[in-house]
């Protein structure tokens, strides 16, 4: 049976745990990530691949990719957009912290002889290579890091790139956060087994802190083995924010798009796309 209330108990304090390479690299949930992938219209996991197939084609002469060019894909899952670029000879870098996705991934380069190679790590503390010419970091996973792990990121970014090389993030827009109700919902398998072989009893509490324009979505599974927790928060900026954190992290002054398509930037807009440079000169 299904419950839903508000949100009680104690507030948690804002980032104050992060289980998000638990949550990846799960056995169970990993193999429905999987799934929502390579689901060529799903969205939980990845963008249409219709868009995907867009976004390469845009992320090419933006990024000033060519045969023989350096790309580092952050979080690069499957490979969906790794492989394309390597299928276009940038010689690309894939880290990712799911196994799983890695393994889908590494096939599809081995099958084609595709110049791209792929790293199981976590993007705050494994190596992004050196010289770089380009770095990607697409699905919004900006905005499930902390203020203190973008900034972290973006020196690594900025560490691994070459001078005069190009980073190119999405983000989740400011205007998105007034989508988010406090409420807490308490069934059954929630999500239908997404979270474990059922059977299970899930709670999904979400906690919203306007002053700082965060959610956060925690899960609390209960199987017949334990009990485990899991925390998404999403914290929704608005271009001057992320202009002053790549600012702080040694970037130059960034340009905005609608999408990593190159749509038309649009300030109302729930997502947003961030091109910036690593200066030539230091
Ligand atoms: C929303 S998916 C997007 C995947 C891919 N960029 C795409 O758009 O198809 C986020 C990916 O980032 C990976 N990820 C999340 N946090 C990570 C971290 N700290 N280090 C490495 N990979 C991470 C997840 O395993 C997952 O594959």
């Amino acid at each position: 049976m299904t419950s839903t209330g508000s949100a009680s108990g104690q507030r948690p304090a804002p980032f104050s745990d992060c289980t998000t390479p638990e949550f990846w690299d799960d056995d169970h949930i990993s193999g429905q990530m999987l799934r929502f992938h390579l689901d060529p219209v799903a969205e939980p996991a990845s963008r249409a691949h219709a868009f995907i197939d867009r976004s390469v084609d845009w992320l090419i002469p933006n990024l000033g990719l060519g045969a023989g060019s350096r790309l580092v894909d952050l979080g690069c899952g499957p490979g969906l957009y790794a492989n394309r670029l390597a299928a276009r000879g940038v010689q690309v870098l894939g880290i990712d912290v799911s196994r799983r996705s890695l393994a889908f991934a590494r096939e599809v380069a081995r099958d084609r002889s595709l110049p791209a190679a792929f790293r199981q790590g976590n993007y705050l503390t494994c190596d992004l290579g050196a010289d770089q010419d380009a770095a990607i970091l697409i699905y919004e996973d900006y905005c499930a890091l902390s203020p203190g792990q973008r900034a972290l990121l973006l020196s690594r970014v900025h560490a691994a790139l070459r001078p005069g090389g190009l980073l190119a993030f999405d983000v989740t827009a400011a205007p998105r956060f007034d989508q988010y109700r406090e409420e807490v919902v308490r069934e059954p398998d929630l999500m239908g087994g997404f979270w474990a072989e059922p059977p299970y009893v899930g709670t999904h509490e979400t906690w919203t802190y306007p002053d700082l324009r965060l959610v956060l979505d925690r899960y609390l599974i209960e199987t017949v083995t334990g009990t485990r927790c899991f925390w998404n928060w999403m914290q929704c900026l608005w271009p001057e924010e992320v202009a002053a954190e790549v600012a702080a992290a040694g970037f130059g002054e960034p340009e905005f798009f609608g999408d990593v398509a190159g749509a038309a930037f649009d300030r109302s807009a729930p997502t947003f796309t961030v091109l910036v440079g690593r200066p030539r000169m230091a």
